[in-house]
């Protein structure tokens, strides 16, 4: 058994059932493209200049395949829980009509493999790769994508139902809309700025559809979204309107209907933000058994500059507040951001703040083997304990958190990165698909073993 190059101690005392995990999705890992219908993804990682090194998720890691080897290593790691994503393209090819059996099948063979090893299986409906088909018609600017996304529930739910009591609807809805929609770095591609925002409300509909579906075959459905704490850049008051602004945006488009039945005041956005009619805000209401929370870190936001078309500008946060580290993707480490992100949580929603889970938190560094072949990242081993130290203070003053799943169990196709950016605690030689876990892995399965005793 190798010995973490750094040992855990004094590991708080997390809530007894404590979800302890680990999560990935279908385009960045699974590869078999051929095996299934085309995403999004597909043709936009053929366009060229759109992926950073040119990279596509057509191979990936093999997870279709080597999804075995994957599960012993969650069970080394000694997980309670592995988030994963479905790919819609792989049981609806096209978005609609019949499903596919084989990719049914893919993930029967998953949900019971994970189930043979005690991890406990927390699939993601929807993870940012819609059926090529469904784009062509559309995509989320289009209300008819949320009716289809109903139908491909009920295929999920009626095959691994009987196995699987807790879903994630949609990850990160607003990012999809930003990234795919409103500036075009991601897939589909699109650059339409504020004329993105139907993306929001076709996506929220979704959400309220397939969590109809899921209740009424006894699941539970979650939403899980990007969240983070926006600070001000300075107390002025032009400082604090524009974060103000932001935060309705990034945070609260997409919790505030769910939660309050209401969208956030976008009137800093001006007139093309379009209204939600009342009976779509009624189904989207309470329609979250649990929220997953994604955390990275906080956003900088300061009024914006002549010339800037949206009402915020995003100052680069670790140059402004002194002694900042960042990763190797330049973000912000702020483990404080995570307690303060649930505190502001709970004062705005109050009693109407289901459960939550962290369903994503994690770095990327760059790393090469040292001459034994091993991994040594400490940074990420870092990162960890800061966040999760921070998050037990947070449970102890009263969050109700439920579990926590690091990004990534290995690494894995970073969307407009490509490969350039590694997120895994184990390493993924791409050329010959091995895995090898780097220290943080061994650190990992200390601190579980220790905070689940
Ligand atoms: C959020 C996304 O859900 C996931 O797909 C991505 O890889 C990580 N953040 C890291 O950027």
């Amino acid at each position: 058994m190798t010995t973490p190059v750094q040992a855990t101690r004094d590991v708080p005392e997390f809530p007894h059932g404590f979800e302890w995990g680990a999560a990935t999705a279908a385009y960045q890992v699974e590869g078999a493209s051929a095996a299934r219908g085309r995403s999004i993804w597909d043709g936009f990682c053929a366009q060229p200049g759109r992926v950073k090194d040119g990279g596509s998720g057509e191979v990936a890691c093999d997870f279709y395949h080597r999804y075995p080897e994957d599960v012993g290593l969650m069970a080394r790691l000694g997980l309670s829980g592995f988030r994963f994503s479905l790919s819609w393209p792989r049981i609806q090819p096209g978005g609609t009509g019949a499903p596919d059996p084989a990719g049914l099948d893919f993930y029967d063979r998953l949900v019971d493999s994970l189930l043979g090893a005690g991890i406990a299986p927390l699939p993601t409906l929807y993870h940012f790769d819609l059926p090529q088909e469904l784009e062509d018609a559309g995509g989320w600017l289009e209300r008819d994508t949320a009716e289809r996304f109903a139908d491909y529930t009920r295929i999920a739910l009626d095959r691994l139902g009987d196995r699987v009591p807790r879903w994630i609807t949609l990850n990160e809805p607003f990012v999809h809309m930003a990234y795919g929609y409103a500036f075009g770095v991601h897939a589909p591609g699109r650059a339409l700025l504020l004329d993105a925002l139907p993306a929001a409300h076709h996506q929220l509909l979704a959400h309220a559809r397939a969590a109809a579906v899921l209740r009424a075959g006894g699941a539970e459905a979650l939403l899980a979204n990007n969240c983070t704490p926006v600070v001000p850049a300075s107390d002025s008051p032009d400082d604090v309107a524009a974060a103000a602004a932001y935060d309705n945006l990034h945070n609260r488009l997409f919790l505030d209907p769910v939660l309050l039945g209401r969208p956030p005041d976008l009137s800093a956005y001006g007139a093309s933000v379009p209204e939600f009619p009342g009976e779509d805000l009624a189904a989207i209401e309470g329609s979250a058994d649990g929220l997953g929370v994604n955390y990275y870190n906080p956003t900088l936001v300061a009024a914006p500059g002549p010339g800037d078309g949206l009402p915020f500008a995003l100052p680069d946060y670790a140059a402004h507040v002194e002694g900042t580290p960042v990763t190797g993707f330049g973000w912000p480490v702020v483990p404080d951001g995570l307690p303060d992100l649930l505190a502001r949580l709970r004062d705005r929603y109050g009693a109407a703040l289901p459960p939550l889970r962290i369903t994503e938190n994690g770095c990327s560094y760059p790393d090469r083997p040292d001459a034994g072949g091993a991994f040594t990242d400490r940074e990420r081993i870092a990162y960890l304990d800061g966040h999760l130290r921070a998050l037990a203070a947070a449970i102890a003053d009263g969050a109700d958190v439920r579990g926590y799943y690091t990004w990534s169990l290995i690494d894995n196709f970073e969307w407009a990165e490509g490969y350039t950016q590694r997120f895994g605690l184990v390493h993924v030689d791409f050329a010959t698909q091995r895995r090898t876990p780097r220290a943080s892995f061994h650190w990992y399965r200390d601190w579980i073993r220790a905070a689940a005793r």
